[in-house]
């Protein structure tokens, strides 16, 4: 009968199993079994009704401090056991675990790893610069006297009247000329920045990877074979690539390199501003006029040689088809899942 000796038998088989549990999982099912909504004990305190006041009273009150001492025990096993206390009813344990979220490589560093891979394999080192540095390496040296009007395009952040945040990857090239002579196969990945707003292409924020290479054979030919390998390398050996006259101060003669826009394979339409190309990067011959500036063995008769410079999330945007800049510099995680994470 509810409340007598028979519930305090069930309460010590109870208890026995309580400690017997092995494991969450069956220590759910002994919770179920006695307090469940078809448990044992539950099913005392029903029939509870059925007695008379005085009865239900004092079975009542044993029942329920029988049910505490239960909980208690449940409890108590569940933390030896190193589980949180089952949670009534609502716990399904068929369901499957939940994994910890996977990092993965954000698209601007992955880019640069692939590049770095590919300049690698044709022979260039790396080279690691400084994203401060003087008016003199980001300007001077490579031919942009004060006043110059290729300097309006590099509005940039100073940090006194000589020192700035570094507008190009091309500013690397002094440290390393001034160090060492030709022959020289340098790459340069790094963050560079300009006073730009904010846009879907633009940031004040951005990286690019430059290369360079000097030695005493190095001509034009070999500047369009580098490119052209890189960009196929990148993009698909099908990418077809263009090289058009431009000016940069610091190489003469200067191209932009475009490859055909894989939207429209070269018709015209919005992604590629109806031109059928983009345009991906800068390079040239180095100016002789930044070696007499440099001096020492740069000067030395036939000494030549290329430079490249190309923006990292211009490569990332139109590999995998982002279209907003901003994308990379929202710490939006949902960006990241989308490759591979
Ligand atoms: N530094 C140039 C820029 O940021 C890009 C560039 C053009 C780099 C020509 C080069 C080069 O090495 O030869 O606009």
């Amino acid at each position: 009968m509810a409340g007598d000796g028979s519930a305090e038998s069930l309460a010590a088989r109870a208890g026995e199993e309580i400690a017997r549990a092995a494991d969450a999982v069956e220590l759910e099912r002994v919770r179920t079994a006695y307090l469940g909504r078809k448990g044992t004990i539950t099913a005392e305190l029903r029939a509870l009704g059925g007695l008379p006041a005085e009865a239900r009273r004092e079975a009542g009150a044993r029942l329920n401090e029988i049910k505490g001492r239960l909980e208690g025990l449940l409890a108590g096993r569940a933390a030896a056991l190193g589980s949180v206390p089952a949670s009534g009813p609502g716990l399904d344990v068929t369901l499957p675990g939940r994994l910890p979220p996977r990092g993965s490589v954000h698209p601007v560093t992955a880019v640069i790893g692939e590049v770095a891979a590919i300049l690698r394999g044709l022979g260039f080192e790396l080279a690691v610069g400084r994203e401060t540095d003087t008016d003199y390496y980001n300007f001077e040296v490579l031919n942009y006297p004060p006043d110059h009007p290729a300097r309006d395009m590099h509005d940039t952040f100073f940090l006194s009247r000589d020192i700035l945040l570094r507008t190009q990857t091309s500013s690397v090239w002094a440290h390393v000329m001034e160090k060492r002579g030709p022959p020289l196969r340098v790459f340069c990945p790094g963050r560079t920045y300009r006073r730009d707003v904010v846009d879907a292409s633009h940031s004040p924020v951005f990286h690019q990877v430059e290369g360079l290479w000097m030695d005493d054979r190095c001509g034009f030919s070999d500047l369009k074979g580098v490119l052209d390998a890189l960009l196929k390398r990148f993009f698909g050996e099908d990418t077809v690539v263009r090289f058009s006259p431009s000016y940069f101060p610091f190489t003469e003669p200067s191209a932009e390199v475009s490859i055909q826009c894989s939207a429209c394979r070269g018709a015209g339409c919005r992604t590629c501003g109806r031109s059928g190309w983009l345009e991906l990067l800068g390079a040239g011959m180095v100016n002789p006029k930044v070696l007499a500036a440099l001096g020492g063995p740069w000067t030395a008769p036939g000494i030549r040689g290329f430079a490249f410079g190309v923006g990292v999330e211009r490569l990332a945007m139109m590999k995998y088809g982002i279209t907003d800049m901003r994308w990379f510099y929202e710490n939006d995680l949902r960006l990241l899942a989308g490759f591979g994470g």
